[in-house]
C-alpha cells in the first residue's frame, strides 16, 4: 500500500511569522493517516524543521543545485537542504523549468544529487495548454519522465507530481478522466522502466489548483496518491481540509 502524501509548495511566499500556520496545522491534524509535507522557501527550512519537530509535518525544499558544493553564487546544494532539516526536495517544477530554463537533463542531475544527499525527490512533469490542445500530452509526459527521472530510484525515494502547466495557479483543473488517463499512463511507464515492485510503490501526486472544494473528487481518481498544492497550502485551514479529504480517500 502506498502511503498517501499531501505536499504543500509555498513557492516564494512566507516569512517567519507565517510559521504559525504550521502550529495550527499540527494542532488540527495531530495524527493524519497521510504523510504531510510543506516545502517553504529555503530561508524558512531550518526554522520550520525546528518548529515542526515531533509533529506530523515534514519539511522539504523547492529545488536544489546538481553539484555537491562549489562556486555557484546564490545556489543551495542538496546536502545543505538536508542539513537544514529538509527530507524531500521538489525538482523540475514548471516554474523552475520556465523561469530558470531548467530542462530534463538539469532536472535529472538535480534529482540525482538529491538522492545522493539522502533526500526523497518529487519530480514534476506536465504539459502546457498548447501541448494538450495538440493532443501531445502523453508524449510530453513520457519524454519528461524518461529525461527527468534518474535510474537509481526506489519505490520509497521517488515521487512523481503530474502538474498540467495550464492548471497551476489558474483555478482550472483537468477533468477527473483526464487526470486518471495521465496517472495511469505514468504508472505504466514507471512499471515498464523500473519493474512492477518499484513502479507500483512510487507515489503519483496531482498538482494544479487543488482546493478543499475539488480535493475529494481528485483523490478518488485511480493512481492519484495525493497532491502537490500551491496556493491552498499557505493557510492551515485550506491545507488541513485537503489533508482531511486525502485521509478519507
Ligand atoms: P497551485 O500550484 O495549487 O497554486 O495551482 C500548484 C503547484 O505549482 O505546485
Amino acid at each position: 500500500m502506498r502511503v498517501k502524501l499531501a505536499a504543500g509548495n509555498w513557492k516564494m511566499n512566507g516569512l517567519a511569522a507565517d510559521l504559525a500556520e504550521i502550529d495550527a496545522l499540527a494542532a488540527a491534524h495531530p495524527a493524519p493517516r497521510s504523510e504531510v509535507l510543506i516545502c517553504p522557501p529555503a530561508t524558512l527550512i531550518s526554522l520550520m524543521a525546528a518548529r515542526a519537530a515531533g509533529g506530523p509535518v515534514k519539511v522539504g525544499a523547492q529545488c536544489c543545485h546538481p553539484a555537491e558544493s562549489g562556486a555557484h553564487t546564490g545556489d543551495l546544494s542538496a546536502a545543505m537542504l538536508a542539513d537544514a532539516g529538509a527530507s524531500y526536495v521538489i525538482v523540475g517544477h514548471s516554474e523552475r523549468r520556465a523561469d530558470h530554463g531548467e530542462g530534463d537533463d538539469d532536472v535529472r542531475a538535480q534529482a540525482r544529487a538529491a538522492l545522493a544527499a539522502g533526500l526523497r525527490v518529487i519530480v514534476c512533469v506536465g504539459e502546457t495548454e498548447a501541448q494538450r490542445d495538440a493532443s501531445n500530452t502523453l508524449d510530453i509526459i513520457s519524454g519528461q519522465l524518461a529525461g527527468s527521472v534518474p535510474d537509481l530510484v526506489t519505490g520509497d525515494n521517488l515521487v512523481i507530481a503530474y502538474e498540467p502547466v495550464w492548471a497551476i495557479g489558474t483555478g482550472r483543473t483537468p477533468t477527473t478522466d483526464q487526470i486518471g488517463e495521465v496517472h495511469d499512463f505514468i504508472r505504466a511507464r514507471l512499471e515498464a522502466r523500473f519493474g512492477a515492485g518499484v513502479g507500483r510503490s512510487v507515489r503519483i501526486l496531482y498538482g494544479g489548483s487543488v482546493k478543499p472544494g475539488n480535493a475529494t473528487e481528485i483523490f478518488a481518481v485511480s493512481n492519484v496518491d495525493g497532491a502537490l498544492v500551491g496556493g491552498a497550502s499557505l493557510k492551515a485551514t485550506d491545507f488541513g481540509a485537503i489533508i482531511a479529504a486525502l485521509d478519507e480517500a
